[in-house]
Parts: C-alpha cells; sequence; structure tokens
C-alpha cells in the first residue's frame, strides 16, 4: 500500500506540463464598455498531450489561444510554458492561426521554408524539407504560386505546413480546418495527428467542430459563453492510434452526443445574447 501510494507520488511528480493557465483572466476596454473575454481559467496540458477547446464565437478561445503565445498581455494569472513562466513568445511554440498568415510577397515554398531558413538551414535541405510538407498538405504543384493565386483553404494549408516544418515542440492552433472542405480536413487533420503521434508534440487545437475535437484529442475542453469559463473536461478514452473509421463507432457517436449537449446550452445563450444585443441597438 505504502509502496503504490510512494509510486503514484513519484509517477504525478514526474508528469510535466508543457501548458499551464493558472486563474488567468483577460479584460477587454471597448466603447460598451468592459469585456471579460476569460474569466479565470485554468488548465494544465501535458507534454505530448493533444487538447481541444470548444465553444461558442466570442467565447474567449482566440484569446487565450493569443495568451499562450505571449502575443497579449494585460491579463491576471499566470501562465507557464515548459515550465518557465511566460510573458512572451517561446521558442518551442509553433502558432497556426485562425486569420489568414501568410506572407503574401513569398511563393508558397518560400512561405513554408522560411521558418528553416531563420533557423540557419541551407538552402537544399530548406527547400527539400519544406517540399516535404507541402506534399503533406496536398499542394505539391504549387510551390512556385503566390498565396493571392491561392485559395483560402489553400493558403491555410500553407500557414500550417510553415508551422509543422520546424517541428515545434509545443502546437498551438486556431481554428486550422476551418476554411477547408469536410473531406480535406479529414485528411489533414490525420496528417497532423500521425505528426503529433510521433514527434510526441503538446497540442492544443481550437475548433468549432466537434467530430474533429473528439477524432483527435486525448481531453477536451469545452467553454462557457462570455464570461469565457471552463464549463467542463471531457476525457476521450478511444483507442490511439486512431483511424478515420472511429467516426463510425458507438463509443464515439456518445462523446459528440456528451459534448453537443453541452454546447448547445452555451450557443444558444450566445444567440439569445447577439438577438438581445441587435433589438437593443435597433431601438436606440
Ligand atoms: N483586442 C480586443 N479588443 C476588444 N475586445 C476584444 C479584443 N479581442 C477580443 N475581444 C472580445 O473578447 C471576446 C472573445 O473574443 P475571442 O476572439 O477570444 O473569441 P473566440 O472564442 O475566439 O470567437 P470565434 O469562435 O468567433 O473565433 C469577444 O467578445 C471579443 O469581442
Ligand atoms: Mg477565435
Amino acid at each position: 500500500m505504502a509502496a503504490s501510494t510512494a509510486r503514484l507520488r513519484l509517477a504525478s511528480s514526474q508528469t510535466t506540463n508543457d501548458l499551464v493557465l493558472d486563474d488567468v483572466t483577460m479584460r477587454f476596454q471597448t466603447r460598451e464598455g468592459t469585456i471579460t473575454a476569460v474569466d479565470r481559467v485554468s488548465l494544465s496540458i501535458e507534454r505530448g498531450e493533444f487538447v481541444s477547446i470548444i465553444g461558442p464565437s466570442g467565447c474567449g478561445k482566440s484569446t487565450l489561444f493569443n495568451i499562450l503565445g505571449g502575443l497579449v498581455s494585460g491579463y491576471d494569472g499566470t501562465v507557464s510554458v515548459a515550465g518557465e513562466t511566460v510573458s512572451g513568445p517561446h521558442p518551442a511554440i509553433g502558432m497556426v492561426f485562425q486569420e489568414e498568415s501568410t506572407f503574401p510577397w513569398r511563393t508558397v515554398i518560400d512561405n513554408v521554408a522560411f521558418p528553416l531558413e531563420v533557423k540557419g538551414v541551407a538552402k537544399a535541405q530548406r527547400y527539400a524539407t519544406a517540399r516535404k510538407f507541402i506534399d503533406m498538405v496536398g499542394l505539391a504543384g504549387f510551390e512556385q504560386r503566390y498565396p493571392a493565386e491561392l485559395s483560402g483553404g489553400m493558403r491555410q494549408r500553407v500557414a500550417i505546413a510553415r508551422t509543422l516544418v520546424f517541428e515545434p515542440k509545443i502546437l498551438l492552433m486556431d481554428e486550422p480546418f476551418a476554411a477547408l472542405d469536410e473531406q480535406t480536413r479529414l485528411l489533414l487533420g490525420d496528417k497532423v495527428l500521425n505528426i503529433q503521434q510521433d514527434l510526441k508534440q503538446t497540442t492544443l487545437l481550437i475548433t468549432h467542430n466537434i467530430t474533429e475535437a473528439v477524432q483527435l484529442s486525448d481531453r477536451v475542453v469545452i467553454m462557457s459563453f462570455r464570461p469565457g469559463k471552463v464549463k467542463r473536461i471531457v476525457d476521450i478514452r478511444l483507442p490511439r492510434p486512431r483511424r478515420g473509421d472511429v467516426v463510425g463507432s458507438d463509443a464515439f457517436g456518445r462523446y459528440v452526443a456528451e459534448i453537443w449537449n453541452d454546447l448547445r446550452e452555451e450557443a444558444s445563450r450566445g444567440m439569445a445574447e447577439s438577438e438581445k444585443g441587435a433589438l437593443g441597438r435597433a431601438g436606440r
């Protein structure tokens, strides 16, 4: 008994949390007054874990993403990355943004090779590696195109490849697949998951898509509508490696239903508030 307790303690002290939000609150001053975008959020993500955050529009997901990425300041609480308290970008983090973020003046291959260029990798080597990732996101043949010559979904795939190419230890992705059609989304999701499992990357994915969250994650964090709080965390106990056909299983369906149940409440609250806001403005 004593031995097993000791083992348990040892196991928990050995667990490394790569991303920790401790009691984080973020308020914005707007013309309409103060908005609490994120309200006392605490969350720890272990090394190698894949966690998704899901929640209605405007509940503070991108705000949390920017806080973890060290891109915003002025919040209460603390954030640590790879065991260090941070107040700016941490080099172990790679980010895929919700908005388009390709460099319009660079071709596809020069966009994707950019992080390797910064690292000082020789041209032939960085092009070879960039090609591998361009291929992976299904853009072989488009290496010499400029972002303006691609569709929105293709541009987003360039951004994904550019982040994956430098194999970050910690990967933060804000709706990376939102601009993609369902088939591409599923295929690319599988590929990102393979890389994540191979490299044991600590991954935080922000998504609106319940299927995607369940398919990829070890845990799904459901956020409430404003102010954004952690409403519930669901452990996804589906075996890995997960193949695409897991989506058809009964267990998968139960997780989707369970998460939708929580999410529906929050989404309805969000819609009711927007309607109230719109009526208020119309009456002014
Ligand atoms: N820079 C800012 N200044 C003022 N308000 C902001 C700012 N950034 C975000 N907000 C507000 O904070 C709240 C949360 O925004 P956030 O972008 O984090 O939501 P989200 O959950 O990512 O939404 P979506 O799913 O639509 O991307 C919103 O009410 C938004 O208007
Ligand atoms: Mg967002």
